[in-house]
């Protein structure tokens, strides 16, 4: 299977919110409770018109993962999920690896990465150390 990561874009807007709204996705979320359409909407049109805030998807004709990051002049906070039928394939470090990518390509200011990653989320610890993430409390975080 093969999986491209390109921009979000308002056509995202409803299958990105069926993903956040998934179980395995909220219980892993600081905010656990589901989104409305009509608040995701102008969140997500908000992300979209903020050149600091960029949504990228992991994508092979549905969107299998997804990754934010929100930058300013030195830091970008980055944050994942996949959709949940994805989990388990390795591909959370795809999405990390192509979005550093990415990101070290169209800012390349930016020096330093940051997760924040809930104390009993082992699974995403495993993944974000495995990435050269250095645990600092409830954030996480990588130079670059
Ligand atoms: C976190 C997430 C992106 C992980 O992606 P993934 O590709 O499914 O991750 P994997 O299943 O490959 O697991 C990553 C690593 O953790 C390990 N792992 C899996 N389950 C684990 C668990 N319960 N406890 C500890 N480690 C675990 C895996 O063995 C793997 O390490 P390895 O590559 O050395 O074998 C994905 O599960 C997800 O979207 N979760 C919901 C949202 C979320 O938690 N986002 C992160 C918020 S910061």
């Amino acid at each position: 299977m093969s999986f491209t990561l390109r921009e979000a874009t308002i056509d995202d807007c409803a299958e990105i919110l069926e993903i956040r709204n998934e179980k395995e996705v909220r219980i892993n979320s600081f905010d656990p409770n589901k989104i409305e359409y009509a608040a995701h909407e102008k969140w997500f049109k908000g992300v979209l018109a903020n050149p600091s805030r960029k949504i990228l998807i992991l994508d092979n004709g549905q969107i299998a993962g997804v990754l934010r990051f929100d930058m300013d002049s030195e830091r970008a906070e980055t944050s994942i999920y996949l959709a949940p039928e994805y989990f388990g394939r390795g591909l959370g470090e795809i999405l990390l690896i192509r979005g550093e990518e990415w990101l070290r390509n169209k800012h390349p200011a930016i020096k330093q990465l940051t997760a924040k990653i809930k104390s009993d989320n082992t699974r995403s610890q495993s993944l974000f150390a495995k990435f050269g993430f250095v645990e600092q409390g409830e954030i996480w975080v990588k130079k670059i």
